[in-house]
């Protein structure tokens, strides 16, 4: 059976991690079908991307069992190879929303943090694990929790507090919204229906500057958002907008 399951629903994929039998422990091979699936014509020509986990877990991180004998060379090959996914979900250009229940930890929460929007149900369990490892987030989950959480949360998310929970994530930030048990993924379908009904490449262009600007100076952040809306104003789509509320009959 195929470790990702690929579900287009009109202008929605939805991808699902299917390895219940190890919640959803993310190895090489899953990694793998991940990068594929997230190559495919499906996904490349929908609107919104939803990940999900089958079973009772988001996922359980990264497949500890493939930790050994991990040497300087072996992890380089693997970050360009396989661990490149969590970048390349970061990088696509359509909105993306993973749907959490269950244990997200470690790699499943570094995986959850490359979305865009994260949505957990009341089940959902969060940590960052990896310190008892004697590692640390590697696949840009430190980079991306320090972003969102500031750097004194973070660390004590990485480094004192084992586990979390949707409720707590929410207030930290770290989840967009909490749902009932085993809503998850309705609630995140219902906000993919509503972000594929927006004009797609300014869509596109608020996910990019959104990631861009607190990267940039002030003076940089300006410059993104003119020149994306120099670029965005003369697209089919504003025109046509902008046209359709002129136009509009405001008779009472
Ligand atoms: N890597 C590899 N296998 C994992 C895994 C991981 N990260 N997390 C869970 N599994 C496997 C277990 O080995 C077990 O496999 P088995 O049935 O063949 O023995 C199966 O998934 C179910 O896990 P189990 O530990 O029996 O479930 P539980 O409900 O008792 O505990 C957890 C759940 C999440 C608390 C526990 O599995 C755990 O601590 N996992 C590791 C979490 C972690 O450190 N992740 C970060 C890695 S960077």
């Amino acid at each position: 059976m195929s470790l990702i399951d690929v579900r287009r629903e009109e202008d929605i994929c939805v991808l699902t991690l299917q390895r219940e039998g190890k919640l959803n422990a993310l190895s090489g091979a899953l990694e793998q079908e991940l990068l594929d699936a997230i190559s495919d014509e499906a996904v490349r020509r929908s609107r919104c991307v939803v990940l999900t986990g089958a079973g009772k877990a988001f996922s359980a991180g990264a497949d500890i069992n493939e930790f050994a004998d991990a040497d300087a060379a072996s992890i380089a090959a693997y970050y360009a190879g396989t661990g490149d996914v969590y970048e390349r979900i970061a990088a696509l250009p359509m909105p993306t929303i993973a749907a959490i229940h269950g244990w997200c930890l470690g790699g499943g929460l570094e995986l959850a943090l490359a979305t865009d929007f994260r949505i957990a149900d009341e089940t959902a369990a969060f940590g960052l694990p990896e310190v008892e490892l004697g590692i640390l987030p590697s696949s840009g989950g430190a980079y991306r929790l320090v972003r969102l959480v500031g750097p004194g949360r973070a660390k004590e998310l990485m480094l004192l507090r084992r586990r979390f929970d949707a409720a707590e994530a929410h207030a930290l930030g770290v989840v967009t919204e909490v749902v009932p048990a085993g809503k998850a993924i309705e609630r995140a379908l219902e906000c993919a229906a509503e972000l594929a009904t927006l004009p797609p490449l300014a869509v596109e262009t608020i996910k990019r500057a959104a990631d861009l600007i607190p990267e940039a100076s002030r003076e940089a952040a300006m410059l993104i958002e003119r020149l994306g809306y120099a670029a965005l104003a003369q697209t089919d789509e504003a025109t046509k907008a902008v046209d359709d509320f002129t136009r509009r009959d405001r008779r009472p």
